[in-house]
């Protein structure tokens, strides 16, 4: 059985611009400046990950200082080549900025830079990770960028140019990394197969284009566990050596979507979460499942841009008629924003709950379309002879009236469209049956408000509530609680608890929750902050329209029904 000694992203790590895929465009101009010998000093590399950075990078030391260079491209074979390859040649640096991102180590490469070069022509300097550099080192390297010795030339790489200061993009010739595409990954690794004598099946090959997501590294590494397993490498070994299994999770959360069903889309990314799925990975996959029906929606010959299999095709021709086009986009929209917070370190898990959440119930959600779609089932009602509370009417207690308006006849969202009392509130707090609907369920109903108290110990729930109900400390993470009576006041500015509290047993939980920290039973109900009492008069009086948005906003319109 044969072996592989070297991971395959070293191995095949491409010696010649020829041999990097997918950047044509760079690197056709690279191999053209060093032919003309119309060299730039400086230049910037910038682009996903494991797209052919540093590759290219060492191409270009090579190929600049070659002695016998053809078409743009090093030899490989003169002493310079190989001296520099085994590390021999000392004026090729490669430094990684990661660890070395101070002003002395900067100041270094100035001091050294003025002396000639020992074997080469040029001095090269790879600076890697170049957003790394500290302010300092900045400073330093734009000094030697502005008066550079002929006989420098700096190539700074990095994922994250806009951490670069405009100084030094200014003096660099800049070049964009695209993601690798499926078609130009999967030649490269049928040719990496053939090459060593293992075989490649198509559809595992796209597969592993396709979790790759453009990463060349990504889709060799991929590879590289797969041939450690077996010689012939299938969809099915590339299936179980990724560890994912399949599309069905994506169609199933996004069917929960589509019905409207929260609950649903909590309950199955629980299990997923439990499975060990990555949130981050679940993340971006639900991103381009949304991207896919988005493109079966509107491109004719879909097959010809999705890379899947004919019968996902069935499966997303299907699933996309159940949104709207609008409705998929917002639905992208939302998954961009949250993989974008969980790559700033929020907690992966509560942000794809927080998003599902509001992808499933676009009643709660307030994004501009959702609002929109609000107003209209609004304008419905008034012409429907609907009636809104008088907005200069003084606020009888600061919970608010959270009588849900059955607006959006053609939301599919079960609990918003029952009149449903506060869903919090609990009139009888035992037994643990469902809030009944009652004219005023929610307020304390004291017409001389008790003071209200800062519930000191909300902070002991939450940790009681983060062994107890995941989702809901997930929910409440940023919340805090007042006291009223024998009232727990939720206090939030998520403007989905209403309404996920209202699901599941997430209201019994806060009450158990709170009878552990403190002992007692208490009730519930969301704290609402009181109108000023005595608004400026130029602020007095919105504009109905302003009141009706505001309305819609707090979600706290009274339709008259009956
Ligand atoms: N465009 C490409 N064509 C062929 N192989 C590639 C390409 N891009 C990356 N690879 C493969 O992936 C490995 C890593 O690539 P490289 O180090 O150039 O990525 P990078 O863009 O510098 O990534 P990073 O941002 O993580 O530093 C290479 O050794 C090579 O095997
Ligand atoms: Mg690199
Ligand atoms: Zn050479």
């Amino acid at each position: 059985m044969f072996e592989v000694y070297q991971v395959l992203y070293r191995k095949y790590r491409p010696q010649v611009f020829s041999d990097v895929v997918g950047q044509e465009h760079i690197t056709t101009t690279l191999a053209h400046e060093i032919e003309s010998g119309k060299l730039s000093h400086a230049y910037l590399f910038t682009g996903s990950r494991g797209t052919g950075k540093t590759t290219c990078a060492k191409i270009l030391a090579k190929a600049v200082n070659c002695l016998h260079p053809h078409g743009g491209n090093p030899c490989g074979e003169c002493e310079i080549c190989r001296g520099i390859d085994s590390g021999a040649i000392l004026d090729v640096v490669e430094i990684d900025a990661a660890s070395n991102n101070g002003v002395d180590n900067i100041r270094d490469i100035r001091d050294e830079s003025s002396f000639a070069p020992v074997n080469c022509k040029f001095r090269v300097y790879i600076i890697d990770e170049v957003h790394m550099l500290s302010i300092g080192a900045f400073n330093a390297l734009l000094k030697t960028l502005e008066e550079p010795p002929a006989h420098v030339k700096f190539i700074l790489a990095t994922t994250e140019v806009h951490k670069l200061p405009v100084t030094i993009l200014s003096r660099c010739q800049r070049f964009d990394f695209k993601r690798v595409s499926p078609e130009a990954m999967i030649s490269r690794m049928q040719f990496i197969a053939g090459a060593e004598g293992f075989t490649l099946d198509d559809d595992a090959a796209v597969l592993i284009a396709r979790l790759a997501d453009g990463g060349m590294r990504d889709a060799l590494s991929t590879l590289d566990q797969c041939i450690g397993q077996s010689s012939h490498v299938t969809a099915e070994l590339v299936t179980k050596v990724a560890g994912m299994t399949g599309r069905g999770h994506l169609f199933a959360l996004s069917d929960a979507v589509a019905s409207g069903d929260a609950a649903k889309a909590m309950e199955l990314l629980d299990s997923l979460y439990a499975a060990s799925c990555d949130m981050e990975r679940l993340c971006a996959e639900l991103t381009l499942h949304f991207r896919n029906l988005m493109i079966v929606k509107t491109v004719k010959a879909a097959d010809s841009v999705l890379i899947c299999t004919a019968q996902e095709l069935n499966d997303y021709r299907a699933q996309s008629g159940r949104f709207t086009l609008e409705a998929i986009l917002a639905c992208i929209d939302a998954l961009q924003t949250a993989g974008a917070n969980i790559k700033k370190g929020v907690n992966r898990r509560i942000e794809l709950e927080m998003t599902l959440l509001r992808m499933a119930s676009p009643a709660v959600s307030d994004d501009l379309q959702a609002l929109r779609r609000r107003i209209a089932a609004l304008e419905g009602a008034l012409r429907a002879g609907a009636a809104f509370p008088a907005q200069t009417e003084p606020q009888p207690a600061s919970v608010q009236p959270q009588q849900t308006a059955p607006a959006e006849p053609h939301e599919p969202v079960p609990s918003a469209a029952e009149p449903a009392p506060e869903p919090s509130a609990d009139p009888a707090p035992q037994p643990e049956s469902r809030p009944q609907p009652e004219p005023q369920p929610s307020a304390p109903a004291d017409p001389a408000p008790q003071e209200d108290r800062y519930f000191e110990l909300w902070p002991q729930v939450l940790s009681v509530l983060a062994e107890l109900n995941k989702p809901l400390w997930g929910v409440l993470m940023n919340s805090s609680a007042v006291l009223r009576g024998d009232f727990v006041l939720l206090q939030s500015d998520n403007p989905s608890l209403p309404m996920f509290i209202r699901s599941g047993n997430h209201a019994r939980d806060i009450r158990e929750a709170v009878q552990r920290v403190t002992g007692q039973k208490m009730r519930l109900g969301i704290f609402s902050q009181p109108k000023p009492a005595q608004p400026a008069p130029e602020t007095s009086a919105p504009s109905p329209l302003e009141a009706i948005l505001q309305a819609a906003k707090d979600g706290g319109v009274k339709v008259n029904e009956s």
